[in-house]
């Protein structure tokens, strides 16, 4: 049974809402009831009435033929359409089966919609709008109890405790903070230095057997991952500072250098960059050889090695580090220094302290 709150039914035809007397915009209320055939024909409910029990009745067909189409109509067992264990056996017992069940889910639903629609109950419902600020007398009686409290409390009263509580509510986050101290001493410059630094001057070895490398050994369009040949095992955090210095030379015609800077960093093409991504700092050992482009597997960033490493693709934001290089008396490459700046991830400082 529908009501309004207030347990009145609404007028049928007469908006249940009145039109604002504000002179704002106007209510348009509900629009006039129309009434079912159902409603005001005892024929019409009737011939509703059989169409609902009819479609019950279809449903109960439908389960019968689900069940005897389950006994009887079945690949194994008796089948009245197809030899038995034939596809087309398979093909019937699986349509006849479907078919029962269909039908008698179907007819239940339409069923009860035909019901609602047609027989149910047809009255409009309006559920007022009430207001959401409480009562006067409700905010008087929160006002005060909260009164009451403070009073009770006697903060008023106590001036000397509540300086104490201000006191030790703002000690309470420096007991918080204090055991950041303790996390371990700060990086000073490590962050911009690596092992190619500590020693210049150092040759460039073969990351896999620690042999140095000659010019003349880079052939043009190859890739070789390099090490500080003074980097050993015995190298005081040698696995930190070899992954640090991790680096690739590359070497190309010098005639597709795009970059005079970059390219007068390098010897007859052969250029050495970090092999530690800016990202988030995977090696980047993937080398293109027809576009000198170096990939990182990671999230697919790419340098182009004849641009100064630059970033064309990918979520890196500055170029590969680049390491100058030079050519000993003995044909060797040699690094006279560092990276020309920090490798790896950026960090907040990065272009500072970079001389300490
Ligand atoms: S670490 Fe290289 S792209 Fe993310």
């Amino acid at each position: 049974m529908n009501n309004n709150l207030d347990g009145s039914s609404p007028a049928r035809g007469v908006s249940a809402i009145s039109p604002k007397e504000d002179g704002g915009f106007p209510n348009p209320g509900l629009p006039p009831h129309a009434h079912r055939q159902a409603d005001i024909s005892k024929a019409a409910e009737k011939r509703a009435e059989r169409i609902v029990a009819s479609m019950f009745l279809l449903s109960v067909v439908g389960t019968v033929l689900f069940i005897a189409a389950y006994f009887l109509v079945t690949p194994t067992g008796i089948n009245l359409f197809a030899e038995e264990k034939s596809p087309s056996a398979l093909w019937w017992s699986n349509l006849t089966i479907g078919l029962g069940l269909a039908i008698a889910v179907f007819f239940i639903g339409a069923a009860a919609v035909h019901w609602a629609k047609t027989l149910m109950p047809d009255e409009e419902m309006v559920e007022e709008r009430h207001d959401i600020r409480s009562s006067d007398e409700t905010r008087e009686i929160a006002a005060g109890i909260i009164t009451d409290g403070l009073e009770e409390s006697g903060i008023a009263r106590r001036p000397v405790i509540v300086t104490a509580m201000v006191a030790a509510l703002a000690a309470l986050p420096v007991a918080v903070l204090a055991p950041l101290s303790t996390l371990g001493p700060l990086p000073g410059n490590k962050l911009h230095h690596t092992f190619w630094g500590h020693n210049p001057g150092q040759r460039l070895a073969r990351d896999h057997d620690g042999t140095p490398i000659k010019l003349s050994d880079v052939a043009m369009n190859s890739i070789f991952h390099v090490m500080p040949e003074g980097l050993t095992r015995e190298t005081e955090h040698h696995i930190e500072e070899r992954a640090k210095a991790a680096a690739v030379i590359v070497r190309f015609d010098p005639k597709l250098a795009k970059n005079e800077e970059s390219a007068a960093m390098g010897v007859e093409g052969v250029l050495a960059f970090s092999k530690i991504c800016t990202h988030v700092g995977c090696p980047v050992a993937l080398y293109e050889q027809q576009t000198h482009h170096m990939l990182c597997p990671c999230h697919q960033s790419t340098f182009d090695v004849t641009d100064g490493a630059k970033v064309i693709f990918g979520p890196a934001h500055r170029p590969l580090p680049q390491i100058p290089i030079e050519v000993d008396d003995e044909g060797y490459l040699v690094a006279p220094g560092d990276f020309i700046e920090p490798i790896g991830p950026s960090f907040w400082n990065i272009h500072k302290n970079k001389d300490v």
